[in-house]
């Protein structure tokens, strides 16, 4: 089969999986994270290829969908071999999905250029005015305040320190969302996550200042 035929294939194939979903791996984080990744690939001279079947397939394996990581990749493998993608194409797709998909304290560094580019593209979906949009609506959908008063100055606690086990929306931007700009791969990454990041300092001030006022 030929790669745009793969492509399309392995587009309805993610479609079908996650039209649905409602933990903030919807289609449409797919879709955006696929564009960044092509444009991220074209500027680092990255395998396009390699890059956007990744992207595509990025979240599939992710711990929240399925009921073991070991599994989510085994679903991944199987469709990528189903698809008829050559073997050392899903091998490196394969390899940058699990070090995706790592949640562990020490997140394994991507090795390869294309891991880099997607990885990159994965994390701007996180910051700015998305980002922003993302992380209330995954809060909400966890039952979460967009922020506690009681709780200040305390935004820069981990979630496992916070009450009940709890974050708040505003206390996700201190424990993950603004620390995203340093750990950008690519430069050219780095540049589109510096605008993301300035978004999301004056949406904070912002914030802030509306909260005082409402405080009087
Ligand atoms: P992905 O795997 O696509 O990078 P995650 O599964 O880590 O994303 O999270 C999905 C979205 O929900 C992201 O935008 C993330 O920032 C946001 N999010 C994750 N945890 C929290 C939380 N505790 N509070 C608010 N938003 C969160
Ligand atoms: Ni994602």
């Amino acid at each position: 089969m030929d790669k745009e035929k793969i492509i399309e294939l392995t587009k309805e194939y993610v479609y079908s999986e996650l039209h649905n979903d409602g933990s903030g791996h919807d289609w449409y984080h797919i879709v955006r994270v696929t564009n960044l990744a092509k444009t991220i690939a074209f500027e680092e001279k990255a395998d396009p290829y390699i890059c956007e079947l990744a992207a595509l397939l990025h979240d599939i394996a992710d711990e929240k969908l399925n009921s073991s990581e070991a599994e989510g990749l085994q679903k991944v493998e199987h469709w990528i071999n189903s698809a008829g993608v050559d073997r050392i194409t899903t091998q490196h797709v394969i390899s940058i999905i699990s070090t995706m998909s790592f949640k562990g304290g020490n997140q394994p560094k991507m090795t390869t250029l294309e891991g880099k580019v997607v990885q990159d593209a994965d994390r701007l979906d996180a910051i700015g005015a998305i980002g922003i949009a993302r992380t209330f609506a995954y809060a909400g959908s966890k039952g979460e305040l967009i922020y506690d008063p009681e709780l200040k100055p305390r935004e820069t606690m981990t979630k496992k320190q916070y009450r009940n086990g709890k974050s708040t929306a505003i206390n996700h931007f201190y424990e993950k969302l603004l620390k995203l700009k340093e750990s950008m791969n690519t430069n050219y990454g780095k540049q589109l996550a510096e605008e993301r990041h300035q978004i999301m300092e004056r949406y904070l001030q912002d914030f802030f200042n509306e909260w005082k006022i409402s405080d009087q």
